[in-house]
């Protein structure tokens, strides 16, 4: 309780290779955590966990497509047999097709879903019984903006944000007998790999660049911040909570 840091805590990121996944993972490393990363191809995890071992630090990994339900189950088994036990669950994974809502297929509105929601509920689910053997455990859901107003990026996408949200304060209730807190986190415009489409559009990042009182687009560094505290014991009596970490977008009417 006397450090800002993450000493002890063994933590799970998905999506821990690209942006805001990596960025938090650099940050728990960097404070003190063992961290365990998934995403979906082999080569860049492990050659990322090999780049953190190189540097003495303890991450681990494994290649993992968390909407696959065998996969998320060799996610359990690995954490069980690395650690037994689960402090920290970041579900970062997350994707977005944009388009027209008239104009999407069934198929790619339930893939959004798929990857962005259900996927993190059923990794959740699954890691409960780590989680409650965990030391001061939490949940980080990473969610964005989007859950809260429309920012262009395609309803469907929004409303996987949204219920992200809810989760976060139902389970942050139910859990709390459990002493597992449950939180989120919301992003907006950060350059990463998954916004730089919309980010390579002049008129698009001129009308972002417009709405952010800060004036510039979030590096993935800054909401990772947010995650990192949010699993620190110095958080401890904050749960069902959202950091909405958008340089002042939210608080903007003109
Ligand atoms: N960037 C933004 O402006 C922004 C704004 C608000 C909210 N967010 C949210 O922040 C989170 C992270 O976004 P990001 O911008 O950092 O995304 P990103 O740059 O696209 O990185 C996504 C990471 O997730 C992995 N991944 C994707 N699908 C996966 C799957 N099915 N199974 C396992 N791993 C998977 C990717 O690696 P592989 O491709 O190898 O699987 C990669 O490591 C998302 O939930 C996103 O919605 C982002």
């Amino acid at each position: 309780m006397n450090h800002w840091n993450l000493a002890g805590k063994c933590a799970l990121i998905t999506g821990g290779t690209k942006g805001i996944g990596w960025a938090a993972a650099e940050e728990m490393l960097a404070l003190g955590a063992e961290v365990f990363i998934v995403a979906r191809q082999e080569g860049e995890v492990v050659a990322q966990v090999s780049e953190w071992q190189a540097r003495g630090l303890p991450a681990f990994g494994s290649a993992a497509d968390v909407t696959s339900p065998a996969d998320r189950e060799r996610i359990a088994e690995a954490l069980t047999r690395q650690w037994g036990r689960l402090d920290v669950l970041v579900n970062n994974v997350g994707m977005n097709i944009r388009k027209p809502f008239a104009e999407y297929a069934e198929a790619e509105i339930r893939s959004v879903f798929e990857t962005n929601l259900f996927s993190a509920v059923a990794l959740t689910q699954l890691l409960f019984p780590l989680l409650q053997k965990g030391r001061g455990a939490s949940v980080i859901n990473v969610s964005s903006v989007a859950a809260s107003v429309d920012v262009r990026s395609g309803a469907p996408y929004g409303m996987t944000k949204a219920a992200e949200l809810q989760l976060t304060r139902s389970l942050a209730v139910e859990w709390a007998p459990f002493g597992i807190r449950v939180n989120a986190v919301s992003p907006w415009y950060t350059r990463t790999p998954l916004a730089e489409p919309v980010l390579q559009q002049p008129e698009r990042l001129e009308a972002i660049l417009r709405r952010t009182p800060l004036g510039r687009i979030a590096e993935a560094e800054e909401p990772a911040a947010a995650i990192a505290f949010l699993a620190m014991d110095k958080a401890s009596y904050i749960t069902g909570q959202n950091i909405i970490v958008d340089g002042g977008m939210a608080a903007c009417g003109l």
